[in-house]
């Protein structure tokens, strides 16, 4: 039997139910997150549950909980559910209220909820790399918050699976944003480009890790916007992501990334941030 957490309690997966009025079903009127779990373990917990009551708090949300309280919910959640390798999902909503665009009256209490799910090491795209497909970024203002809306990236990830790719490349005009569900990053001439986390992309845990990683190696990197030129110069390109960890992109487009096939210094990162789940999450 799988259990999940609704509001505090843990049920069977099957007795979960969302009320037709909940602000979430009918606005998107919330934030999630998704986190992975190695060994049993969270890994990156603190800064998920950080980005997690930084988005609630960005849209006016209380939790109902703190940062100890949630964090020991999911360890119980992965221990009722038996969950070694797979991840966490976890969302809350302004709460259930009749239909209004507004704000209902303060006093709504918010719905959470939390689920697991067995989820394998991508290994094989790991090791061979991808395919990405660039797109316009047709999303709102602030990116930075991990909310429920997401109708932008999906249908940006829907262009990359009708163009047989797995991810898409969104663009703003001449720059690179970030990935439908991923953080993107260029490699140059041995330094590290990515864009800066501000309010048009999300602040990827995945990313700030590999961030730290380049810091302790003395492996420089600029955070600042790049352009798609900047992209299809590039000698090699990855994204970044909870599920997809660091995985080489070889192709953009139909045209091929430097040399085609994951490059060296791709390689090295994804080495060091093995090492560094295995330092919080045991060996792998
Ligand atoms: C739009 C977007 N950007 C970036 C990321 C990567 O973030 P993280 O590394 O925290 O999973 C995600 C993850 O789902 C995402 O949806």
């Amino acid at each position: 039997m799988a259990w999940v957490i609704v509001n505090g309690k843990f049920i069977n997966r099957t007795e979960a139910k969302v009320d037709i009025e909940d602000r979430g079903y009918q606005f998107g009127d919330g934030v999630y997150e998704v986190i992975r779990v190695y060994n049993g373990v969270m890994f990156t917990a603190k800064e998920h549950m950080d980005r997690f009551s930084r988005s609630a708090d960005n849209i006016g949300i209380k939790l109902p909980y703190t940062q100890e309280q949630l964090r020991n919910l999911l360890d119980q959640l992965i221990d009722k559910n038996n969950l070694r390798l797979g991840i966490i999902y976890l969302q809350i909503t302004r709460g259930t209220a009749p239909r209004n665009h507004a704000f209902p009256a303060a006093n709504i209490i918010p719905n959470l909820v939390a689920y697991t799910k067995e989820l394998e090491i991508p290994t094989a795209t790991l090791h061979s790399g991808v395919k990405a497909v660039l797109t316009e970024d047709i999303r709102w203002l602030r990116c930075d918050i991990k909310s429920l809306n997401l109708l932008g990236n999906s249908l940006a990830k829907q262009k990359a699976v009708e163009h047989g790719c797995y991810e898409a490349i969104q663009h703003r005009g001449e720059v690179i944003t970030e990935g439908s569900s991923s953080n993107i990053l260029l490699v140059k001439d041995g330094v590290v480009i990515t864009h800066p986390s501000n309010q048009l992309i999300l602040k990827g845990i995945t990313k700030d890790v590999i961030l730290e990683l380049c810091a302790e190696h003395r492996i420089p990197v600029e955070e600042r916007s790049f352009t798609i030129r900047e992209l299809e110069q590039a000698d090699e390109l990855f994204l970044t992501s909870t599920t997809s960890e660091v995985t080489p992109i070889v192709a953009v487009n139909a045209r091929q990334v430097g040399r085609g096939v994951p490059g060296p210094l791709t390689r090295r990162l994804q080495s060091l941030f093995k090492q560094r789940i295995e330092a919080q999450c045991g060996s792998l």
